[in-house]
């Protein structure tokens, strides 16, 4: 009882509290096994995810927990995506590869999180078959971590704490960057779109933004640690600001952190089309931090899949949007995502979405083949399209959304770009690898020191999709 009365009841008060009783028994576990004990993270899925990874790595080393391989650590997790099919099955061969490993190291524990765990049936194939798993949680507990982590030390059982929604946003824990100088920030979480054949708003919840000074002040303070370039998340960036209690827009928030000293690029995804507003495209236009570049994903080209799909646009109305776009800021950089499949796509269908792709003309395209997930309102449409004829038209179009891409991405060979530069290259130690401001990547010699600064490099050849170039010397 005395005990129970001192566990804080408000956040983040109670996860302190939380980390503090964890590291004891991170402290034990690290007697018992003679060394630090070894932590890793596996992420599936979008930025969402990734941040999230953040968060749970930044609890893990607060409690005294090091980074590691999947094969050294102690503690494995696994935050999942559900969002097609393939997603799923992957996460399950990675859990089935880890029990005979958990076998042998019987102080190993594994934990499963993100979006394939808000689903019940995931959760209860788990619970039947998979009893080796050690802690469930889903995508709106992602900051209890810490006490979860203490439930399992204390029990022994299988943890599993699910929750189907929140209203919920828990500011101030700790996180540990993925990256010295770019990091993304959070604006809103959940969706509120419905779009019926995605997973998203259930397994994410409903919309919800963050209070404008919050996000400013996480901004700030990563400005003062270094960082330059931010990418700010959310499932549809454009409905930024509803249900808060001030009067703001997802421009007048984007004006707000160009102001902020020391950030010096700024992106930001996704973009839903219904919702992009002619005030957003004058920010973009006019602030020269937020990058050159628009993921604009138009999912189909045909209005009668759209209306369908229950996205609220049609082709016109995106056409009208790109010339719009491409109006006010000429040299933009668009991207999509696509979904080839889609029940009820016709053939007559499909080609429109290939004519959309060639008038566009995307400076490249995310394409994946319609997967059907549970209790969406598109996996009961009775006109499921075969497999073969979607992978066909799926092939079809990769070819042509690559062919496009090629050619975009040659037209800046010869001009002198700014390029963050983010690594070593992987394959090369005497190159290094960074982005320009429309995320195109750029490979040049040069030495390490110049990781995290914006540097100019003349784009001397185009390698496809990639760019070989030479770092400009100052009065170049
Ligand atoms: N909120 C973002 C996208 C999130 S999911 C948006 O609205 O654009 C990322 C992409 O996955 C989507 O744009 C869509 O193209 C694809 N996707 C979502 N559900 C899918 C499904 N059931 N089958 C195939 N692709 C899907
Ligand atoms: Fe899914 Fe549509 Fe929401 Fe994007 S906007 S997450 S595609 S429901
Ligand atoms: Fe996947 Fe969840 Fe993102 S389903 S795409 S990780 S929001």
């Amino acid at each position: 009882m005395s005990t129970l009365q001192m566990v804080p009841v408000n956040e983040p008060d109670r996860q302190y509290y939380f980390i503090d009783k964890a590291r004891t028994y991170v402290r034990q576990l690290g007697e018992a096994l003679g060394r630090t004990p070894r932590a890793c993270i596996t992420t599936f899925g979008c930025q969402m995810n990734s941040k999230d990874s953040e968060k749970l790595l930044g609890v893990l080393e607060e409690i005294g927990y090091e980074e590691s391989s999947e094969e050294m650590a102690d503690l494995v997790i696994f935050n999942t995506c559900t969002v097609r099919e393939n997603a799923n099955t992957r996460v399950y061969g990675r859990l089935g590869r880890l029990k005979p490993v958990k076998k042998k190291n019987p102080h190993m524990m594994i934990g499963l999180c993100g979006c394939m765990m808000q689903e019940e049936l995931v959760v209860n194939k788990l619970k039947d078959s998979y009893r080796f798993v050690d802690l469930i949680f889903g995508t709106h507990n992602v900051y209890k971590l810490a006490e979860l982590l203490v439930m399992r030390f204390e029990s022994k059982d299988m943890i599993i704490d699910i929750w189907e929604d929140t209203d919920k946003i828990v500011e101030d824990l700790p996180t540990e960057r993925k990256y010295p100088f770019k990091s993304g920030v959070n604006i809103m979480f959940g969706c509120n779109n419905f779009c019926t054949y995605c997973i998203v708003p259930y397994v994410r919840g409903r919309e919800r933004s963050r209070r404008p000074e919050a996000i400013l002040s996480e901004i700030k303070r990563l400005a003062s640690e270094g960082v330059v370039e931010i990418m700010l998340l959310g499932q549809n960036v454009n409905s930024y600001g509803r249900g808060l209690p001030e009067e703001i827009t997802f421009a007048k928030l984007l004006e707000q952190i160009a102001a902020i000293p020391g950030i010096q690029r700024i992106r930001f995804m996704t973009s839903h089309p219904k919702d992009l507003s002619d005030e957003l495209i004058e920010v973009m236009a006019r602030e020269e931090k937020i990058c050159n570049h628009l993921h604009l994903p138009v999912q189909a080209g045909s209005s009668r899949v759209l209306k369908k799909m229950n996205r609220i646009y049609t082709k016109e109305g995106y056409l009208t949007l790109v010339k719009k776009l491409r109006e006010k800021i000429p040299d933009i950089s668009l991207t999509t995502d696509i979904i080839v499949g889609f029940p009820g796509e016709t053939e007559e269908d499909f080609l429109e979405t290939l004519a959309v792709v060639k008038e566009v003309r995307y400076d490249s395209a995310f394409t994946f083949l319609y997967s059907k997930r549970s209790n969406t309102p598109a996996a009961t449409m009775t006109d499921q399209v075969p497999e073969d004829i979607a992978k066909e038209r799926f092939d079809r179009l990769l070819k042509e959304v690559q062919e496009i891409a090629h050619e975009r991405t040659q037209r800046f060979t010869g001009q002198v770009l700014d390029v963050l530069v983010e690594e070593v290259n992987q394959h090369d130690p005497q190159y290094l690898t960074g982005r320009l401001s429309n995320n195109l990547l750029v490979h040049f010699p040069g030495s390490e020191d110049l990781i995290g600064q914006i540097v100019p490099v003349k784009l001397s050849e185009c390698k496809g999709f990639y760019y070989l170039g030479e770092k400009l010397e100052q009065g170049e």
